[in-house]
């Protein structure tokens, strides 16, 4: 019930997202449905246009507040933010929490009493900053949610992220045609692992790979032997790789010890998807298992090479930056920024405007094009 409410409302804004991609073209070139969308955005963030109304001359200070130096995906995310915020003239204080919520919310009130005229965040668990959030409304600081969407606040203004529910349902429409499902007779057996329950992202792209996948189960095509289906269960905590290793480990013992077939694992990112990997390698003989992931991350590109993961999803933080930088200037100089979706991400405080990125689809016949002719890595990052 809930998974179809989440596909309804996130259809419309799949449309949207796809009349504007990730970059300045938004910005620059915006069709008819986005000067709408930014309209609409600037009535959903009065207190937080409020708060924007001094322009700061020459710069200013932004708090980027990032949650773990532990995946690699943030490293990249404050690397690329502090450079792009340097350029674009900005001083910056960049953050890492080591996962744990005290020390991002301790690291949050510092920023906010040491004068950061905007905040930047990337939440470990989005429902846990509410205090924090409200001590920044109270300054009149501006906040960007990055990625992760902070949740029952009315203090974030924007919200930048690549399309999460379009990365499961990539996921999903992969599992789809890797199998064949709709013309091979199955039964193939698949099992599932998620991320971190405190991370909203993890319930879209879930949610999206199930949307595609449930009618399988359903019509027993797939059969997730161990049983373990639903979100809590397929749960990641931190999206700690050590972690889904272990589960693999006991799924495998439990329900393929009697030599089994394992077809196919939805992983929502490549730090579960390793932790799959280190599993089967560990203790799986039967033939490699069709595997997702997302991120693109150096060690799980450098399975996709090695034929142990299937493919990954390419989410180029280098573009997300960009985005998000683009927002901070324009709230900076006392303007709204570009949106191109004010339907999607309703943080339980309504509506916050949005600029989706695009996910591109990544695996071992494209990656040279997209992380190594791009410049996102070199050839010896993967060697
Ligand atoms: C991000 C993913 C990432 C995961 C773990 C999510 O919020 O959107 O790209 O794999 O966190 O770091």
């Amino acid at each position: 019930m809930k998974r179809k409410l989440l596909s309804t409302v996130l259809s419309v804004a799949m449309v949207a997202t796809m009349l504007v991609g990730c970059g300045s073209k938004a910005t620059t070139d915006a069709p008819a449905a986005d000067a709408t969308a930014t309209t609409e955005a600037a009535a959903t963030t009065d207190d937080a246009a409020a708060a924007t109304e001094t322009p700061a001359a020459g710069g200013g200070k932004i708090g980027v507040a990032m949650p773990t130096k532990d995946l690699q995906r943030w490293n990249q995310d404050g690397t690329n933010m502090e450079a792009q915020l340097k350029e674009a003239g900005y001083e910056v204080d960049l953050q890492y929490a080591s996962n744990d919520v005290q020390t991002q919310v301790s690291q949050i009130e510092n920023m906010i009493n040491n004068g950061d005229q905007l905040l930047v965040v990337a939440s470990i668990d989005g429902s846990s900053l509410g205090d924090v959030m409200a001590q920044a409304k109270e300054a009149g600081i501006p906040v960007i949610a990055y990625d992760r969407l902070i949740m029952n606040s009315d203090a974030v203004s924007y919200y930048a992220t690549f399309d999460n529910y379009m990365v499961g349902t990539k996921q999903g429409e992969y599992i789809v045609k890797a199998l064949d499902l709709d013309n091979a007779a199955g039964p193939f057996n698949m099992e599932i692992f998620t991320g971190d329950p405190g991370d909203n992202n993890a319930n879209f792209f879930y949610g999206g790979a199930m949307d595609v996948l449930q009618k399988y189960i359903d019509e027993g095509k797939l059969v997730v032997k161990s049983g373990q289906v639903d979100f809590a269960t397929v749960a990641t905590a931190n999206w700690d790789t050590a972690t889904a290793q272990s589960r693999m480990d006991n799924i495998l013992a439990s329900y393929y010890a009697d030599g089994s077939k394992l077809d196919v694992v939805l992983c929502s990112n490549d730090s579960t998807a390793l932790g799959v990997e280190n599993s089967l390698e560990a203790s799986y003989t039967g033939d490699w298992p069709v595997i997702t992931g997302q991120d693109c991350d150096i060690a799980n590109t450098k399975n996709m090479i090695a034929g142990k993961q299937s493919m990954s999803i390419f989410k180029d933080t280098r573009e997300l930056a960009t985005q998000v930088v683009s927002m901070v200037d324009a709230i900076m100089k006392g303007g709204e920024a570009p949106v191109n979706d004010t339907e999607t991400y309703d943080n339980g405080a309504g509506v916050v405007p949005s600029f989706l990125c695009e996910p591109v689809f990544a695996d071992k016949d494209n990656y040279k094009e997209l992380l190594i002719d791009s410049g996102y890595y070199t050839e010896d990052d993967l060697k």
